[in-house]
């Protein structure tokens, strides 16, 4: 039966990456694609960046592919209204819990990291950021005099954290033979959300997952181990906040802020998948934008509509057109010394689909 999938492109480099991924999905199966307005430019159409026809259609969907949002024209209107806002309410909405951010060393790309060769290849994680807690929803407000957003957590939320975090360790361990782990990070030694977070974060590993290894490390710590020593990583599980941080050093590992895919997902598994980067206005409308990022959120999102086949031939394509013997520098977009736009990897990646 055909799934029905809501596309955002949203703005910026949203909709240049958007358009080779419909064609990917169009080329891997049989879907039916719904465009809707998010962001920026559904304030500038609706005066809202989250319009309800938006919202019905993505809670219809089997799925929501999103390009990005924002941009410095809405960044200072005088309502207050904002594109970002439209992400944090679609995920509400959608009660994603989780947001997936895989970060896998790609041999061809290892040389041009801003870190060493030798500390990345072989580095295989996935970072689990909890995203509908923290700062980001809790209370806010502004006076003349002061401003405050208030980190609120619920054991609720940590207990499913931790248990989306702990599931897919364990999943991990099996396919990749290997004792599963997970690396919880928090700032206990300052904050009492941090200090509540790490109480029911081992207590459900204790209690349900007690062959499973649990290590707690502090947050400032964690940017530290990552850029030094990211091989040591499995399944990291950390807070709204912190997550949103920590996942952006996966980038530098991969090489590229237009490598990183990112997946949210709720209890039902129903995905909203999107590249981790913004909307990168300072490249947007000049073709460079490294759609590959987003090509990653495709079989991300394929991956949670229970077809595997077809994820694995977006990520094959996508490997084939990133080996070494196809790397002239002139086949990468420019985010990787490369002359190629946004098209060309475009079409090089569905030339091997
Ligand atoms: P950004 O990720 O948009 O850009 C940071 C840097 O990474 C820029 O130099 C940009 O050119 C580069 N970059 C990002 N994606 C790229 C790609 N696919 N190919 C090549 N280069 C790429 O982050 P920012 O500048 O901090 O934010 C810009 C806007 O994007 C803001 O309005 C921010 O709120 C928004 N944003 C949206 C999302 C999202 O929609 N999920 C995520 C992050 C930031
Ligand atoms: C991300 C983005 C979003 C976040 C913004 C655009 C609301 O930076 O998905 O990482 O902070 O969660
Ligand atoms: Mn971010």
């Amino acid at each position: 039966m055909s799934k029905n999938i809501v596309v955002l492109p949203g703005d910026g480099i949203g909709p240049e990456v958007m358009e080779p991924a419909v064609e990917i999905l169009r080329r891997v199966g049989d879907f039916s694609i719904d465009e809707r307005a998010i962001g920026g430019n559904a304030i500038d159409l609706f005066n809202d960046p989250l319009p309800q026809g938006t919202i019905d259609a993505c809670l219809r969907a089997d799925a929501v592919l999103l390009g990005s949002v924002g941009g410095p024209k809405w960044d200072n209107r005088e309502d207050g209204l904002r594109p970002e806002q439209g992400l944090l309410r679609l995920r509400a909405a959608l009660d994603v819990h989780a947001n997936l951010r895989p970060v896998r060393a790609i041999p061809s790309l290892a040389s041009l990291a801003a870190i060493k060769a030798s500390r990345i290849m072989g580095t295989d994680y996935v970072l689990v950021r909890e995203s509908l807690g923290g700062m980001y929803f809790g209370e806010k407000a502004r006076t003349e005099d002061e401003a405050y957003d208030v980190c609120r957590i619920t054991k609720q939320q940590v207990i499913d954290i931790g248990t989306t975090a702990f599931e897919l360790a364990l999943m991990r361990s099996g396919d990749l033979g290997r004792p599963p782990k997970v690396t919880s990070v928090d700032k206990a030694n300052v904050l009492e959300t941090s200090r509540f977070w790490r109480d029911h974060m081992t207590r459900l590993q204790e209690t349900i997952y007690p062959e499973l290894a649990l290590e707690h490390i502090y947050v400032d710590n964690m940017e530290h181990q990552i850029n030094s020593n990211p091989r040591r990583f499995d399944v990291i599980v950390t807070e709204n906040t912190f997550g949103d941080i920590l996942s952006e050093a996966g980038a530098t590992l991969m090489g590229s802020m237009g490598l990183l895919p990112s997946v949210s997902v709720n209890k039902e598994g129903k995905p909203l998948a999107e590249p981790a980067g913004g909307s990168a206005p300072d490249i947007a409308g000049q073709e460079k934008a490294n759609p590959l990022g987003m090509f990653g959120a495709v079989a991300l999102m394929l991956e949670y509509l229970d077809q595997p086949e077809a994820a694995k031939a977006v990520r094959d394509a996508i490997d084939h057109a990133l080996q070494r013997r196809f790397l002239r520098r002139r086949a990468l977009t420019p985010d990787l010394g490369g002359r190629a736009t946004t098209q060309q990897l475009s079409r090089a990646v569905l030339a091997n689909l």
